[in-house]
């Protein structure tokens, strides 16, 4: 149960840090759709450790296999099993932490919980558990794409202090509405922005002089054995109105959940979030226009969601991700007993988790998508 995600397509991942493997099976994908272990692989590379100087330095190839489900580049419509292999496997790097848990880590919990802990500390709480989510949002991203034409883009949108952008809520036109911008002269339109300009960069913001400073505040917490938190934002194009599934599965709350799912998150919003608290309903609603496909909104402050249900505009929204747990200078705390005791980890860890989270985000925000298509799809009317 607690490993499996959604109701029309089930998402089960596996696989300890420094165990075998790790993989998910995809079951409920129809049949035709187009996979192949590339499509897989170009988001497992994305999400990857070791892709750049700001990231944990563990040696992964992430190789993906597809062990079922899929023939001759296209799904059957059976259980689809994703495997990769963990090559670069160091147990012995949490050798320091044996006796004492990691502070804001989930060493602690785990052994409440379980009565045994993996020997990588976190075991299922690391980030490699989310390979699995990686490999199958980009089948359920193959279905949504094909069938729908879907686009699903996040992007770094904040690294400690240093904000990329915020909503711009006072948008009068329908272009503007969905861009953010920090200044005139950066500006991430939420309407074109693609996975090649949020890779243009390695903090994956897509905005150069914030990246610069995103990067550079990456690097200085790295040289002083810190970490720092930050930001992704997320846009869903071409979302069809009327996903999602009131009153317990709406949109918005399917989308919190896997968000608040992945390891170090620890915040949500949608469209105007916790900004339009302090908003008057004169200033923030989206008054209706005719659109090509029926009514559409000219601003759009409910992130493409009225109540649970996706009304055709992009949908977006913010995770907030917390400093790395596992850091590199001394922390006086205690051991399992109760006493006190000095942790100084050993082993190779994100400085900032969010450049990787990316992929993390959008894989997530697939298969909930893809739940709620086809539970849109299994309804008869
Ligand atoms: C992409 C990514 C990479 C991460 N890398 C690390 C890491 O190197 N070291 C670490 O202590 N935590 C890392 N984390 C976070 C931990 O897995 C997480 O904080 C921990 O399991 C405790 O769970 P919680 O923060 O959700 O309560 C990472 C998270 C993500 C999303």
């Amino acid at each position: 149960m607690s490993s499996t995600f959604g109701t029309c397509l089930r998402v089960t991942t596996f696989g300890e840090s420094h165990g075998d493997s790790v993989g998910a099976v995809v079951d409920g994908l129809p049949a035709g759709i187009p996979l192949t272990e590339d499509n897989i692989q170009t988001q497992l590379n994305r999400r990857r450790p070791g892709q750049s100087a700001i990231t944990t330095q563990r040696g992964e190839s992430d190789s993906v296999r597809i062990l079922s489900g899929v023939e001759g580049g296209h799904t059957l419509g059976t259980p689809i099993a994703l495997v990769v292999a963990n090559g670069d496997r160091r147990p012995s790097d949490y050798d320091s932490i044996k006796g004492i848990p990691r502070p804001s880590h989930a060493d602690y919990t785990y052994k409440v919980k379980y009565g045994v802990c993996a020997s990588s500390g976190g075991g299922r709480a690391s980030a490699r558990e989310t390979v699995g989510r990686v490999a199958a949002g980009a089948a359920a991203e193959a279905f949504l794409r094909e069938r729908f034409g879907v686009e699903i883009v996040a992007f770094v949108s904040s690294v400690g202090g240093i904000s990329a952008s915020t909503p711009m809520l006072d948008g009068a036109d329908s272009a503007a509405s969905n861009a953010i911008s920090q200044n005139s002269i950066e500006c991430i339109d939420l309407n074109t922005l693609t996975r090649g300009m949020v890779d243009a960069y390695p903090v994956r913001c897509p905005a150069s002089e914030s990246a610069k400073a995103m990067e550079a505040a990456i690097l200085d917490v790295m040289e002083n054995g810190d970490s720092v938190g930050g930001t992704v934002t997320c846009v869903c194009r071409n979302v069809p109105a009327g996903w999602g599934e009131p009153v317990f599965q709406k949109l918005e709350a399917m989308l919190a959940m896997a968000m608040l799912s992945i390891p170090a998150a620890k915040g949500f919003e949608i469209g105007s979030g916790f900004a339009g608290a302090a908003m008057r309903g004169s200033e923030h609603n989206d008054v209706f226009v005719k659109k090509q496909n029926g009514l559409g909104t000219l601003t759009n402050r409910s992130g493409g969601v009225l109540g649970g249900i996706s009304n055709g505009e992009p949908v977006y929204f913010k995770t907030a991700f917390k400093p790395t747990a596992t850091i590199g200078s001394h922390q006086t705390t205690a051991d399992y007993e109760g006493n006190d005791a000095v942790l100084k980890p050993t082993g190779r860890h994100d400085p900032c988790v969010v450049p990787r989270a990316v992929p993390i985000v959008e894989s997530m925000a697939a298969i909930v998508l893809a739940d709620m298509a086809l539970a849109q799809n299994a309804r008869m009317r």
